[in-house]
């Protein structure tokens, strides 16, 4: 089982939201594209943790359906604070893997031994995140029965990013409880938000922020100074789920 995890493509038809996802976004996305299409095998599954748009108008997520038309496999994408709801679930909401009816943008998927939650953790408006007692309510349902590798995706992180700037931006409320709730097994966490790739154990859970296509940013370990833009090169990560449970990352390097 291998999966693609990419995060905060922020693409755009008429107007940025950030002012800071380049015009020509939309050439880089299909790069990766072709870059998912290149790999033998092709990944099962393409995770997207949140920022799809920069946004989020329903010409956005046309654009976001036909970027995303020549990959074979499912995708699985939770939003971010820069999509909306309702224009995703119209345009996307057929596309998207495992969608859930209802308030909030939940998915879940069930394929070879892995079970897949896709967590919507937006407050409309608002850039931090937060998880209410009906979504968290609906994990510790979703987590009563899986399969026996568990990865949830969400685009807030759950734990500190080890910046004072990002974590009041990252996941706010709702945190004792998800840990409550999860603690019970390892999970996997695949996270967005900060645009700068990062990996934590964090107790007994892996957890990992993806980078983003659009734009960077690159804080050196341990600085309390707030973030700026960065050229760096970006990748997207791997996951390739091994029978004996392991799992290893690989990171594909795009140019
Ligand atoms: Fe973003």
């Amino acid at each position: 089982m291998l999966i693609a995890h990419l995060s905060d493509l922020h693409l755009y038809t008429q107007r940025s939201e950030t002012g800071q996802a380049p015009r020509d976004i939309c050439l880089v996305v299909e790069r990766i594209a072709r870059d998912l299409l290149s790999l033998a095998p092709r990944p099962d599954l393409v995770v997207i943790s949140g920022d799809l748009a920069d946004g989020g108008t329903e010409e956005d997520y046309r654009q976001i359906r036909e970027l995303l038309e020549p990959l074979p496999m499912p995708v699985l994408a939770v939003p971010g604070n820069h999509d909306r709801r309702e224009a995703m679930r119209c345009v996307l909401g057929e596309r998207l893997a495992g969608l859930q009816e209802g308030e909030f943008l939940h998915s879940r998927v069930d394929m070879s031994g892995v079970t897949l939650l896709g967590l919507d953790s937006v407050v409309a408006g608002r850039p931090e995140g937060a998880l209410c007692g009906k979504r968290l309510d609906w994990l510790e349902r979703e987590l009563e029965k899986t399969q026996p590798l568990v990865f949830l995706v969400m685009h807030h992180p759950p734990f500190s990013t080890g910046n004072p700037h990002w974590d009041a931006y990252s996941l706010i409320e709702g945190r004792e409880r998800f840990t409550a709730i999860i603690d019970a097994s390892p999970k996997r966490i695949l996270c967005g938000h900060i645009h700068q790739p990062l990996h934590i154990h964090w107790g007994a859970h892996y957890g990992a922020i993806a980078g983003s296509p659009a734009f960077q940013y690159h804080l050196v370990p341990g600085s309390t100074a707030a973030p700026t833009e960065s050229q760096v090169s970006y990748s997207y990560p791997l996951h390739y789920c091994q029978p004996d449970g392991s799992v290893l990352v690989h990171l594909r390097h795009i140019m």
